[in-house]
């Protein structure tokens, strides 16, 4: 055979001996565009895992009138956390006169705890529920409360349905029981079960208490069944006895958690809080 011009749609590769190996431009472009193709795919599934948002679960401990109601409302309004309080929970359940709300109502009122089964299942459900509705940042106020919760919390995230969650504790520290009293007995609570704002009644314009009306929804304002002298003490004296062994459980198990002043004013104790655990919005 003469000399063959070369073609515009083939290549020769020659290797040592005689072999040659032809591709023509359609498969070469079709060889780049599977790599290409497939890169791409690679790269697609390495940014959607690493930016899959891991939830966080921040617990708010602390005792009766540390403020953890308070600074649960402004992180909401401010950052979209999802907030389950089992004390809303359970003071729905009895507006609503459930079966549930008709069990813990006698208690509640008496500053009792709930029994840690019907609390477990409650919180379970309630913390599975916001997964599933991918719920990223939750803050879980008022749980656990006692060594037999916690432990179930974090068995929860170890081993359970909430595997791979990650749990950070803020400790709202008030070592003074004089000082949750006062703050206790001068609460007023939006009686809009959705809202449940709280407020002083010392920082209440003449205005505002001669409405009793809520700044955030307009609802009424009124004082929480359980607000009352010996129901408070108890819910005090109770967080005082649970509140080392709970430390303690979380400590053992290396679980992060942030020690705040919450006997600072209700601003420099949100301020703080968003420091300490460095939200950024
Ligand atoms: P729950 O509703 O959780 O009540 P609590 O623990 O007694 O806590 P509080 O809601 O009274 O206090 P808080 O820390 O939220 O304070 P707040 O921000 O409102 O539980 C009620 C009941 O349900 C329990 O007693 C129990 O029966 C049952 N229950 C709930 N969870 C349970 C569980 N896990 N297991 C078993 N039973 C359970 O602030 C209080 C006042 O202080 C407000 O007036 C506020 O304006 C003011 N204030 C807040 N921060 C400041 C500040 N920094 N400076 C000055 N004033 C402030
Ligand atoms: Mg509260």
């Amino acid at each position: 055979m003469g000399n063959q011009a070369p073609s515009l749609y083939h290549y020769s590769v020659e290797t040592k001996g005689s072999v040659h190996v032809k591709m023509d431009t359609l498969t070469i472009l079709l060889i780049g565009a599977v790599i290409v193709s497939a890169a791409f795919l690679f790269l697609k599934t390495r940014k959607n895992s690493s930016s899959t948002p891991q939830a966080q679960v921040y617990v708010l401990f602390g005792g009766p009138g540390s403020g953890k109601g308070t600074v649960a409302g402004r992180l909401v309004n401010e950052y979209n956390f999802h907030h389950i309080s089992t004390g809303n929970m359970f003071r729905d359940n009895i507006k609503n006169q459930t079966e549930l709300g008709k069990k813990v109502s006698e208690l509640i009122q008496a500053g009792a705890l709930v029994p840690d089964e019907i609390t477990l299942a409650m919180v379970q459900d309630a913390l599975v529920q916001a997964l599933n509705n991918k719920k990223t940042a939750i803050l879980l106020d008022g749980f656990p409360r006692t060594a037999q919760q916690t432990k179930a919390l974090i068995d929860m995230i170890k081993n359970g349905s909430l595997k791979g969650v990650e749990l950070k504790v803020i400790y709202m520290h008030v070592p003074s029981a004089d000082m949750l009293l006062d703050r206790l007995t001068s609460r007023l609570t939006c009686s809009n079960p959705a809202c449940q704002a709280t407020y002083s009644i010392k920082t209440l314009t003449d205005e505002e208490k001669a409405s009793m009306k809520c700044r955030a929804c307009g609802g009424e304002l009124k004082k929480r069944a359980d607000d009352e002298v010996e129901s408070i003490k108890k819910r005090i004296d109770t967080f005082t006895t649970t509140e080392k062994d709970i430390t303690d459980i979380f400590d053992a198990d290396k679980i992060v958690t942030y020690k705040l002043d919450a006997t600072q004013s209700i601003p420099q104790v949100y301020d703080d809080f968003v420091a300490q655990v460095g939200l950024k919005k």
